[in-house]
């Protein structure tokens, strides 16, 4: 897995934060490699699958490049962000050289107090034909109700085989009596940053059944890192992060 224009939309201040935060998050590289190499399987899985999705949707999308990196024909990426972040992202696409920048189409939302989907119509999206999903990163930091609002909407809105991913905290990491005290250090240091964790939970099931899916599967960092590099080892720290995919119909692929 490689990606050509990390570095450049990251710039020196993502460096020096990943620096920073490499010092209470021990083995951060691994796991968002992990997170990353992972999330880009399924991509790569679900569009060029028979029938394929036509439609990848970037909740959340911040930095993410996928829509350059893994374009296929046919296929239609949406960048949905808060108009802030899509804004900077933007200006950081103009200084790369090279990016296509119109690999994808950008749709800026803020998501409490627009309805992403009717962004996404307004930009094209089509809730008549299924979509991919990908909510990367964003559920710790939205409360529960905001969390589960999304789902339905996912739910209820879209095509029935529409497919959504995303990752998401587990309680411990929330609930202040039973934290590591790496994992304060790591929510202190989110604080300064202008964000926090709030939301995480040990078993998305009940949740995603409430919203609307009929079917789940979920993947612990362990068991991916596993699979992509073969390897194991019990000191890891992949202890707060769990994989979730979510869907209407029966999918046959995880
Ligand atoms: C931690 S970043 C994750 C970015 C990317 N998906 C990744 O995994 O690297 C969280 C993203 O959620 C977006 N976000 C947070 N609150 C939002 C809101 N109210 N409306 C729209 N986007 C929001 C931010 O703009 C940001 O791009």
């Amino acid at each position: 897995m490689s990606d050509p224009w990390a570095a450049a939309l990251a710039g020196p201040e993502g460096e020096a934060l990943a620096t920073q935060v490499d010092r209470f998050l021990t083995h951060r590289e691994l796991w968002v490699a992990v997170r990353t190499a992972y999330l880009d399987e399924q991509v790569r899985a679900w569009t060029h699958a028979k029938p394929k999705m036509r439609q990848v949707v970037l909740l959340g999308a911040g930095l993410d490049t996928r829509a350059a990196r893994l374009s296929c024909r046919g296929v239609r990426f949406f960048e949905v962000d808060h108009p802030a972040s899509q804004r900077d992202k933007r200006q950081r696409l103009a200084r790369a050289k090279g990016y296509p920048v119109k690999a994808a189409t950008y749709v800026a939302c803020d998501f409490e107090h627009d309805d992403f989907l009717t962004r996404l119509a307004e930009a094209g999206f089509r809730s008549d034909v299924p979509a991919l999903v990908l909510w990367e990163g964003v559920t710790p930091y939205l409360p529960e109700p905001a969390v589960r609002g999304t789902l339905r909407r996912v739910a209820s809105g879209c095509h029935p085989g529409t497919v959504l991913l995303f990752d998401h905290f587990l309680k411990k990491v929330i609930d202040a009596p039973s934290r590591p005290a790496k994992d304060d250090q790591a929510r202190s240091f989110v604080e300064t940053l202008g964000e926090r964790f709030v939301f995480g939970t040990n078993d998305f099931v009940p949740i995603l059944f409430e919203e609307g899916f009929r079917h789940v599967r979920s993947l612990s960092f362990d068991e991916a890192c596993l699979s992509l590099t073969g390897t194991y080892l019990r000191e890891r720290e992949f202890r707060f992060q769990r994989i979730v995919l979510a869907s209407r119909s029966p999918v046959g692929r995880v």
